[in-house]
């Protein structure tokens, strides 16, 4: 069993307080993402777990075992980073065999395992070149590689495709997915972009400054965001967060703000009960749909419509959210 607890777990650089009591529990075999914006502490609590940095405080488990102590060598994780780390002086072969050959597995078992994972990454016929002489996406995949040789019970990974051009990003990507899923190693994996965290992830951590601001599954996070933070870090454009309008109607006490989704708003051309008056101050075709931001009562407030409707700039639009689409929010930026 390689299910993950971590309980606590605080870090302190100097005075700074980079990790708040951090609590994370992650299945076995399951694939968790790491979103953040830059310096929430991510690849920290990355390293942490992975025994490269130390922790303030705080319990780390994989399975029942409590690997706070352990070396990192001892504790059967692998790390994939951002700049691949492979060895441009040495074949595909020898990064591959890299780890094996630290922990002196035997030369038949090295054969069998780079034979296999190169052909999981599909680099088999490039076993024989230098890596020098990689493009930026066999390099990444020869990392992968090399870690899933190790058959790590956890795997990390810290922006493995960040370095990647936008297409070869999105079939490395594709291609991680169902790699890792046939592999079944727990994997968790950072990244600061959300298309990425939405289309691997079985759950999702949503960090902000040194905590967890929500964990759930994909949908759970897009639909139900835990704070404002979440509504406005997951989305493009991000969820409107908007003052309780009169005309609205609705019926709820408390509320500081209503959540709602660019594509959650009903929309009329004509006055009615029930919807508000917003004035449309950019319009942007975006092929599949068009994005409009409007202002309503001063306040910005974005909706994407159907692309064959006609709106110019400047006309009025009618605009009232979807019942079952509202969100709540409270003073504080909770969902109520
Ligand atoms: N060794 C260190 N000494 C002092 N401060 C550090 C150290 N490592 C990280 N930090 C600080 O901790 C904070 C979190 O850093 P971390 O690298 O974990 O962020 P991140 O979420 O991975 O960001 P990014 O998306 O930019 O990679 C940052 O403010 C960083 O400056
Ligand atoms: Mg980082």
């Amino acid at each position: 069993m390689s299910d993950i607890r971590i309980e606590k777990v605080r870090k302190q650089f100097g005075n700074l307080e980079i990790l708040k009591s951090v609590d994370l529990e992650i299945k076995d075999k399951e694939f968790v993402v790491l979103l953040g914006p830059s310096g929430c502490g991510k690849s920290t609590l990355l390293r942490i777990i992975a025994g490269l940095e130390t922790e303030s405080s705080g319990t780390i488990r994989i399975g029942d075992r409590v690997i706070n102590s352990l070396p990192p060598k001892s504790r059967r994780i692998a790390m994939v980073f951002q700049n691949y780390a492979v060895f441009p002086h040495m074949t595909v072969f020898e990064n591959i065999a890299f780890g094996l050959r630290m922990r002196k597995d035997s030369e038949e078992h090295i054969q069998r395992k780079v034979k296999e994972t190169a052909e999981l990454m599909h680099i088999e016929n490039r076993l024989t070149h230098y890596s020098g002489q990689l493009s930026g996406g066999q390099r990444q995949r020869v990392s992968v590689a090399r870690a899933l040789a190790m058959e790590p019970e956890v795997l990390l990974m810290d922006e493995p495709l960040s370095n990647l051009d936008a297409l070869l990003r999105l079939e490395m990507r594709a291609e991680l997915k169902t790699v890792l899923s046939a592999s079944n190693t727990t994997t968790i994996y950072v990244t600061h972009d959300q298309v990425e965290a939405m289309s691997l992830a079985d759950r999702i951590a949503v960090m902000n400054g040194g905590r967890i601001e929500q964990y759930d599954v994909p949908t759970e996070i897009y639909h139900n965001p835990a704070t404002e933070f979440v509504g406005s870090f997951i989305g493009n454009p991000p969820m409107n967060f908007i003052a309780p309008k009169a005309g609205w109607n609705i019926s709820k006490n408390q509320v500081n703000k209503l959540g709602v989704r660019p594509e959650d708003f009903d929309v009329r051309f004509e006055p009615q009960e029930g919807f508000i008056k917003t004035n449309v101050l950019i319009k942007e075709l975006l092929g599949s749909h068009q994005q409009l931001t409007t202002k309503a009562d001063g306040e910005m407030i974005r909706i994407n419509i159907p692309s064959d409707l006609q709106v110019p700039n400047g006309s009025d639009l009618f605009i009232r959210p979807a019942d079952d689409k509202v969100r709540f929010y409270d003073q504080a930026g909770h969902i109520m």
